[in-house]
Parts: C-alpha cells; sequence; structure tokens
C-alpha cells in the first residue's frame, strides 16, 4: 500500500486494537512504536488475522510521517501526561502545516485545552478524544467523544464513526465541543463509571456479608438484574466476575482477590472539576473516596482490630434482593442526574455547547457505562436538556417508586455496619434535593456571626445582620 489515509502511535493493548479495527473497516493506517519489536510483534499477529495489507508498519517517526496521506492524520495512544507532550515535540518535526494530532488516550482535559491552544498558535492542529469501552471497544467499537475544532473533527469523523460502536445502527462518535470538551466528557463518564462500579459493590457487599449469600449466589442475582431496568454492561460483568471459578485455588474467583481498588487517577479528576464547578457529585465523590479507603489494607486491619467487626449479618427478613435491585435503579438514576448537571455546569462555565442528549446517546453502546437507561435518559434530555434528570417526568417517577427502596437498604445497612458511601450520598442528595426549607439558615447565621458576611432574610426585610452584639466576630 502506498499511502496510508490515517497513522497510530502506541501499540499497548488500546492503540493494538484500535489500529486493528481501523484497518478492519478498510483504512490503509501507517503506525509506529517507540520499540521496533512491538511493531514487528503487532505487523505479524495483524497477518495472522489478515489485516495485514491495510498496515504499514514504520521503524522511524520520519518514516512514519511519509506513509500518510498529507494533510495526514495521527492518532496517538500513548499514557496520558508528560508522554503526550514528548510524542507531540517528537513527532512536530516531521509534520507539514494542517498536519492533525488526535489524542486519543485518557488525557486531562486542561492538557488538552492547553495543546489546542498550542496547536491554535501556529502547532499542528489537535484533536483531543475521549475513547472508552477498554480492549474489546477499541477493537470492535468504542464510544468516542470527541473535542477540538469542528473542522478538524469532520476531517477524520468519517474514520472514528466507521471505527465506533453502533446502537441501533447509530455510530456512538460525537463531537462534543471545543478544546478539552471531548476528554471532559470521557472524564464525566470516567466518574460514573466510578459509581456504578461503586454502588454495584455495596449492593454486593450486602449480600455477601449481610444476607450470607454465596458468590455464585450473587452472580445469580446479577444475571436476573441485567434482564430487567438496571441492564448494562458492568452489571452483566459483575454476574460473569461473581460466577467465575479460581483457576488456582478452585473456589470462587472474587473470593480469592484482594479488596483494594486501583485506580489510574480520572475519577479523581472528575471529583476535583466538580469542586471548581461547584457542581454535587456527591455518589461519584463518595466512589472515589471508596476506592482510596480501599487502598488503606492495613489501617482497615488495625481498625477492625481495635474497634471489632461491625456485625454485618441481618436478620433474615431484613432486606431482599428485590429492594436491593430497586435501591439501585434510584440510585444509578441520582447519580447520573448528578453527572449529567456538572456536564450542563461546564457547558455554562467553559462556553462550550456540550449536547446533553447526544451524550446520553454516545454513552448507549461502546462505552463501559453503557446500559438501557441510558436511552431512557437521552429521550428525556432531548425534551429538556437544561432541567435536573430527577425532574424529567419518566425518571421522577422512578424515583418515586423506588426511593423507599434506597431509604430501606441505606438504613438497614448502616443498623448492620454494612458501609454504603455511595449509595448512601445519593439518598442524601435525594432528601436535599426534596427539601424546600434546609438548614443553611443556620451557617448564614453563623457566617454572619463570625465574619459579617450577612444573610438574606426570609420576610425581605432590608436587614442583613444578626443581633450578635460583642460576641460576634
Ligand atoms: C473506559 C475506561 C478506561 C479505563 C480507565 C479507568 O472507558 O474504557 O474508563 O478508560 O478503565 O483507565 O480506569 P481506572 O479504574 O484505573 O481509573
Amino acid at each position: 500500500m502506498s499511502e496510508a489515509e490515517i497513522g497510530l502511535i502506541g501499540l499497548g493493548t488500546m492503540g493494538a486494537n484500535l489500529a486493528l479495527n481501523i484497518a478492519e473497516k478498510g483504512f490503509g493506517i501507517a503506525v509506529w512504536n517507540r520499540t521496533a519489536e512491538t511493531t514487528h510483534a503487532f505487523y505479524a499477529a495483524a497477518g495472522a488475522s489478515k489485516l495485514a495489507e491495510k498496515i504499514v508498519p514504520t521503524e522511524t517517526l520520519e518514516a512514519f510521517v511519509a506513509a500518510i496521506r498529507p494533510p495526514r492524520a495521527i492518532i496517538l495512544m500513548v499514557p496520558a501526561g508528560p508522554i503526550v507532550d514528548q510524542q507531540i515535540a517528537n513527532l512536530t518535526p516531521f509534520l507539514e502545516p494542517g498536519d492533525l494530532i488526535i489524542d486519543a488516550g485518557n488525557a486531562n482535559f486542561h492538557d488538552t485545552d492547553r495543546r489546542a491552544a498550542d496547536a491554535a498558535k501556529g502547532g499542528p492542529r489537535f484533536l483531543g478524544i475521549g475513547v472508552s469501552g477498554g480492549e474489546e471497544g477499541a477493537r470492535h467499537g468504542p464510544s468516542i467523544m470527541g473535542g477540538g475544532e469542528k473542522q478538524d473533527w469532520d476531517r477524520v469523523a468519517h474514520i472514528l464513526k466507521a471505527i465506533s460502536a453502533k446502537y441501533e445502527g447509530t455510530p456512538c462518535a460525537t463531537y462534543m465541543g471545543p478544546g478539552g470538551a471531548g476528554h471532559f466528557v470521557k472524564a464525566v463518564h470516567n466518574g460514573i463509571e466510578y459509581a456504578d462500579m461503586q454502588m454495584i459493590a455495596e449492593v454486593y457487599g450486602v449480600m455477601r456479608d449481610g444476607m450470607g449469600m454465596a458468590a455464585s449466589e450473587i452472580a445469580e442475582v446479577f444475571k436476573s438484574w441485567n434482564e430487567g431496568p438496571l441492564q448494562s454492561y458492568l452489571i452483566e460483568i459483575s454476574a460473569e466476575v461473581a460466577a467465575a471459578k479460581d483457576p488456582i485455588g478452585g473456589g470462587p474467583m472474587l473470593d480469592a482477590i484482594l479488596d483494594q481498588a486501583g485506580q489510574k487517577g480520572t475519577g479523581r479528576w472528575t471529583a476535583i472539576e466538580a469542586q471548581h464547578l461547584a457542581a454535587p457529585i456527591t455518589v461519584i465523590e463518595a466512589a472515589v473516596a471508596a476506592r482510596n479507603v480501599s487502598a488503606r489494607l492495613e489501617e482497615r486491619k488495625a481498625g477492625e482490630a481495635l474497634f471489632g467487626a461491625a456485625p454485618r449479618r441481618l436478620e433474615p427478613a431484613a432486606l431482599d434482593v428485590d429492594t436491593l435491585e430497586k435501591a439501585l435503579i434510584c440510585g444509578k438514576i441520582l447519580c447520573y442526574a448528578q453527572g449529567f448537571t456538572m456536564i450542563g455546569a461546564a457547558a455554562n462555565a467553559f462556553d462550550w455547547p456540550l449536547p446533553l442528549p447526544e451524550i446520553a446517546r454516545v454513552w448507549r453502546e461502546g462505552c463501559i457505562i453503557r446500559s438501557s437507561m441510558l436511552n431512557d435518559m437521552a429521550t428525556a434530555l432531548t425534551g429538556n436538556p437544561d432541567q435536573n434528570l430527577m425532574f424529567a417526568p419518566a425518571f421522577a417517577e422512578k424515583l418515586k417508586t423506588t426511593h423507599g427502596a434506597l431509604r430501606k437498604a441505606v438504613s438497614v445497612a448502616a443498623l448492620n455496619g454494612l458501609p454504603m458511601p455511595a449509595l448512601g450520598a445519593g439518598l442524601s442528595y435525594f432528601d436535599m434535593m426534596r427539601t424546600a426549607r434546609s438548614t443553611a439558615n443556620l451557617i448564614q447565621g453563623q457566617r454572619d456571626f463570625f465574619g459579617a458576611h450577612g444573610f438574606d432574610r426570609l420576610d425581605g426585610a432590608d436587614s442583613h445582620h444578626g443581633p450578635w452584639g460583642s460576641h460576634a466576630g
């Protein structure tokens, strides 16, 4: 093949699978990796799968760039952070005006904003795209969230849509807005991913420790939930994880896995950004914090030794799996309501035209949080994108019929020492959001007392300070 339509740098798991996906959809692709052995091994494996004729393996950046048809489009699939900047710096001397670099890694959107600003100052053109779906998604159809100049997106959209997942024929690849908008939406996706996973883990904990259910029984529950309103990739894989046997010990695989969760930081970025935006995403924040607590295994052991393990085992009639299912439905709606509200806050703060219904649509297939509920969310947001999803009639109805179950699950769990940080955060959010007269009047009184910050009165009277006298600050 003389000239490839696109290039890809970084043949790690995600990059290699994305390159095979691109080749399979009929686009010629030049590839380059820091270590040439990886490139050779990749090309040999591609030959075995008959995709080699679409692939141009290269050993130098110069040869790589020369193999791509100008104006070039080059995907970077390298670890997020300084390596991306390094790679852009190494590549730039070989590029010509109009060439486009596409960062498809899990970049912090602030970095993407900075790189897009550099591009606007005369560097290579730049797109930051969020790609979700893990290894399988990269190979057979990820969900793609694009950010940068629309004209650059339009140039490569035909390739990105072709390789993306499809929901009933509609590609899950959408332009989100300028600069870091694509990576921002991907970060919120990941925050929701953390929260979905944590909420599932919390009900797993109730079934395992509170109800004494074996992993295989829990797998059956997840499997049945996957046939109902909770149908989703994460419930589906939770069933598979719970059903798997340990190839070494022979027992349930789940029972042999250390209870310390890793993280690369995207959930944390979402929580940090939410604070900057003053967007309440309490369920996601709780999920990030729960991963941090899980990492502190030695402290947790010391805590159990000092305070004793919580009772945990429930009375037989205290909770049932149907209540847990409803609790999870309720928590999930509240979590997504928070996530979409955060996206709306970013759209206002950064002046990005973030298309909320389209975001729900692009998450329906390919990505880690794909679920049937997202289709209903897309429909609800289409009618009224600025409205908190919890007030959309279809979801308000669902909340009315499930919040009792969430309350029961969280309260029974609390009484028995079963932690539910994310579901508990969702419940408190629900209760705060249906309380017209909150307790922030006391906060205002305190602020005025120590700092003379002033307050508004309910009766509208023109008096903005309390009668605190000489004790006040
Ligand atoms: C996806 C995933 C993927 C990955 C992240 C999060 O959408 O395909 O979010 O990007 O799983 O790296 O992983 P951590 O749990 O390590 O933060």
